[in-house]
């Protein structure tokens, strides 16, 4: 049971005391999206319970959200057919359409996207328990996203409308469709992560299958109509129900030519591995991650320590970039333990919608077990919790908990904790933190806290192979979205970023022609009569 200090009010509200504009109506979902129509589903369902408990006439319970499609393996195989015969072999009316108009249908999605804000708000607070602010800025970060993601592929088109000429061949080149992609968000950004892979997908033209991740699915649901009113049929297509029997299908099957996926490296080679034809699977993968901090002696401990705080604890750790590792030079360890336990102190436990609310309940339901392993095994192997309230846990809530020291036979120095540990090793020598990055199997992104221009200097260079990000004075994140996200190693496959993006879910492609009087006029014939869809030098503005 959880100490009474940290639980001076009920941390879980009673179903009276919860504020209007927080309370959601139970969603029994009953269809699903395949080939433009919400299609009926006539079989079993699953329960969806939010991670947030309720007291409702004396108990104490999970609140009963609603209910999705437990779908079989067959009819995600009708649905993937519905997405193939909108793909038609490339010659859909959708992989076949100018850009122009396919940016229209972007467009009119996404205003009826914009009224669902509210209503999306609540179901990222009620299915995975992410608190307010959060929660609407994933919703804004997404707007934003398909904003940027319209002007930049303008711009690529633009830079496409020209025809060059080098050895005496004329080509235009451009970026056409890979064919039917199968897209899998993870339950972190079940609205922001699907839609970097979602958007693109679609907008180059591909016809999509869309698996909502492990939470996070009832909100999907206000879209499925809006998909089906603004993209022709079969172009986007939503399934739910067990990974295996419904991906695992899809991808044994062999009609998946894209896996956009964001989870764990165990699942994407477990998919990757049933697909009959690997060489025609392309795949876009975002995975796992332990990234490290180093916090070195000539820090500015202000800025090291605020940005440590929400590195590590941001939506309660569950980022795949958050900061998984301390590393901290013995000189100022001290200090920067001080501090950073009385900042990590100070954080709010509490409800999504709760004002200041930082650490909220953790939807999957075995992680505070999880965490209390991971726990218990680092304090039998000599570690403490050094804040107060650590290790402690109430149903679905789990306190913020900062181990130290924290040494490699524990299973905290190796392991993804996904939830709010903060495993803090103290060091001497750089080289300590630098073997730690090149033996691990991760390689997202680090961060460096100095001040020091030459420590910083020598830092960069031997881990810039190591990583694809480096952070200075500053948390690892994946945004601003114009800039690259990827990994090494174990983290990833492919790059995210709203061109990289574009760039990945389609495949150069060009017409070409020898430099002849009798070809020039006859492309010229198609250029001006605007005769083909591809051979095109029409500008978008
Ligand atoms: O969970 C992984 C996300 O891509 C992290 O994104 O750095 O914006 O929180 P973020």
């Amino acid at each position: 049971m959880i100490q009474k200090k940290y639980v001076h009010t009920n941390l879980f509200p009673d179903l009276e005391s919860i504020p209007q504009d927080a309370a959601i109506d139970v969603l029994e979902q009953s269809v699903y999206l395949s080939g433009g129509e919400l299609v009926q589903w006539k079989g079993l369902f699953s329960k969806v319970y939010s991670p947030i408990y309720v007291h409702n006439n004396g108990t104490l319970e999970p609140q009963y959200l609603g209910s999705y499609p437990e779908m079989d393996g067959n009819t995600a195989l009708e649905v993937m057919n519905a997405a193939k015969l909108a793909y038609n072999q490339g010659t859909g009316e959708w992989p076949t359409m100018q850009v122009k108009n396919r940016i229209l249908h972007v467009e009119s999605f996404l205003t009826a996207f914009l009224t669902t804000k509210t209503e999306m708000v609540k179901w990222l607070m009620w299915e995975i328990g992410k608190n307010k602010p959060d929660s609407e800025a994933e919703f804004d970060r997404t707007v934003d996203y398909i904003l940027d993601t319209v002007e930049a592929l303008k711009e690529q088109d633009r830079n496409a409308s020209k025809l060059e000429l080098n050895s005496g061949i004329y080509a235009q080149v451009k970026r056409g469709p890979i064919g039917v992609v199968l897209c899998m968000g993870p339950y972190n950004y079940p609205l922001n992560e699907t839609f970097a892979t979602l958007l693109p997908a679609l907008i180059m033209g591909n016809t999509v299958i869309y698996r909502p991740a492990k939470f996070g699915i009832l909100l999907i649901h206000p879209l499925l109509k809006i998909f089906k009113d603004c993209f022709p049929k079969g172009v986007i297509n939503v399934i739910y129900g067990d990974g295996k029997e419904t991906a695992g299908k899809l991808m044994e099957s062999g009609g998946i030519d894209v896996l956009a996926f964001i989870g764990s490296s165990k699942i994407a080679n477990l998919l990757k591995r049933q697909h009959p034809r690997p060489n025609r699977l392309r795949s876009v993968l975002g995975l796992d991650a332990k990234n490290p901090a180093i916090i070195l002696k000539d820090a500015d401990l202000e800025i090291a320590v605020n940005e440590c705080v929400i590195g590590t604890l941001a939506f309660n750790g569950q980022r795949c970039t958050a900061l998984k590792i301390l590393f901290v030079q013995k000189e100022i360890l001290h200090e920067f333990l001080q501090k950073f336990t009385h900042k990590v102190e100070q954080l709010k436990v509490g409800l999504p919608w709760e004002k200041d609310a930082y650490i909220t309940p953790l939807p999957e339901p075995n992680k505070p077990q999880y965490l209390n392993e991971l726990i218990n095994d680092a304090l039998a192997k000599g570690a403490s919790i050094v804040n107060e309230g650590g290790g402690l846990s109430h149903h679905s809530f789990f306190f913020p908990t900062i181990l130290y020291p924290v040494n490699s036979s524990m299973r905290i120095y190796s392991e993804e904790q996904f939830g709010p540990i903060v495993p803090i090793i103290p060091f001497d020598d750089i080289q300590e933190p630098l073997n730690y990055i090149v033996e691990s199997n991760y390689g997202q992104q680090v961060s460096i806290f100095s001040n020091n221009a030459d420590t910083i200097a020598s830092l960069i260079d031997p881990l810039i192979n190591q990583v694809c990000r480096i952070n200075i004075n500053t948390k690892c994140q994946r945004g601003p979205d114009a800039f690259p996200f990827n990994g090494r190693k174990d983290s990833a496959e492919g790059t995210l970023s709203v061109i990289d993006a574009l760039r990945v879910f389609s495949i150069r492609t060009m017409v070409a022609t020898r430099d002849s009087e009798n070809n020039k006029q006859l492309f010229s014939q198609i250029l001006e009569g605007r005769k083909s869809n591809f051979l095109s030098t029409d500008f978008l503005l």
